[in-house]
C-alpha cells in the first residue's frame, strides 16, 4: 500500500514498501514545521514544483546525497545538470514514464522562480494510484480537465491564501478534480498563510463528493 507523509508547508513524501521514494518540494531546514532533517530522507526521486525558496528548499543537497533524480520543469532541471545532478526535464502537457508509473506536469498559475521557466504542478501515476500535486496556483477552472483524464484517489491542495488559493478557492478546485482524497497544504508556516485546515475540511465534505484528511507535519496516510 503507498504511504503519504506530510513533512510541512508544502512537502510530501510518497513511498511503498520495496520501491522508489518521492519526495515533493522538500522544503525542510528552513521550514518551521518540518520534522525532519534533508540528510535523514532516502528517496530516488526528488519532483520541484518552482524554484521558490520554499519548494526548492533542499532539492540540490538531497539529490546529490542520494543519487535521486530530479524531475522538474526544463530550466530548473538544467539548472541541476549544469550542478552535476541527475534531472528529468519535463514542460507543461507532457509525460513521461519512469520505474514507479508516470509524471505529468500541469499548469500552475504563480511565479516560477527562475528564468523563462513555468511554475507547475504534478499529476504522478504511482505504483497504480494517481496523485495531484497542485504546486502553489490560484484556482483554474481547467482543473476539471485533469480531473477528468486522470481519476484522482488524492488531491494535494494549497489553502494559505495570499500566495496560492485560499480556502474557498480550494474548495472549488476540489470541486472540479473529483478526487477520491483531498489534502490541504500551504498553510500555517508563517503568519501570512494562515488557515484553519478543518474549516477547509468541513467545506469539502459539505460542497464536494470528496473526502478530506488533514494531515499533520510528520504523520502519513496509507492509501
Ligand atoms: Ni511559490
Ligand atoms: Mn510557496
Amino acid at each position: 500500500m503507498p504511504k503519504l507523509t506530510f513533512l510541512g508547508h508544502a512537502c510530501f513524501l510518497l513511498e511503498e514498501e520495496g520501491k522508489e521514494t518521492l519526495v515533493f518540494d522538500p522544503f525542510l531546514r528552513e521550514n518551521p514545521q518540518a520534522t525532519r532533517k534533508p540528510e535523514d530522507l532516502k528517496v530516488s526521486y526528488i519532483l520541484v514544483s518552482h524554484a521558490h525558496f520554499d519548494h526548492m528548499g533542499d532539492a540540490y543537497e538531497i539529490a546529490k546525497a542520494n543519487q535521486a533524480t530530479i524531475i522538474s520543469i526544463s530550466e530548473i532541471s538544467s539548472d541541476a545538470q549544469e550542478k552535476g545532478l541527475s534531472a528529468h526535464p519535463l514542460n507543461i502537457g507532457g509525460k513521461f514514464n519512469f520505474p514507479f508509473g508516470w509524471v505529468k506536469l500541469t499548469l500552475a498559475f504563480h511565479g516560477s522562480g527562475i528564468a523563462g521557466g513555468h511554475a507547475c504542478g504534478f499529476v504522478v501515476n504511482y505504483h497504480g494510484k494517481n496523485i495531484y500535486f497542485a504546486g502553489d496556483t490560484g484556482l483554474f477552472s481547467d482543473m476539471k480537465l485533469i480531473g477528468e483524464l486522470t481519476p484522482l484517489d488524492i488531491a494535494l491542495l494549497p489553502i494559505g491564501d495570499n500566495y496560492t488559493m485560499g480556502i474557498d478557492d480550494a474548495v472549488h478546485a476540489a470541486s472540479f478534480l473529483g478526487a477520491k482524497l483531498v489534502v490541504p497544504y500551504h498553510y500555517n508556516t508563517w503568519p501570512l498563510v494562515e488557515a484553519d485546515p478543518q474549516e477547509f475540511r468541513k467545506k469539502v465534505e459539505d460542497k464536494t463528493g470528496s473526502r478530506c484528511l488533514v494531515i499533520a507535519p510528520g504523520e502519513s496516510h496509507s492509501f
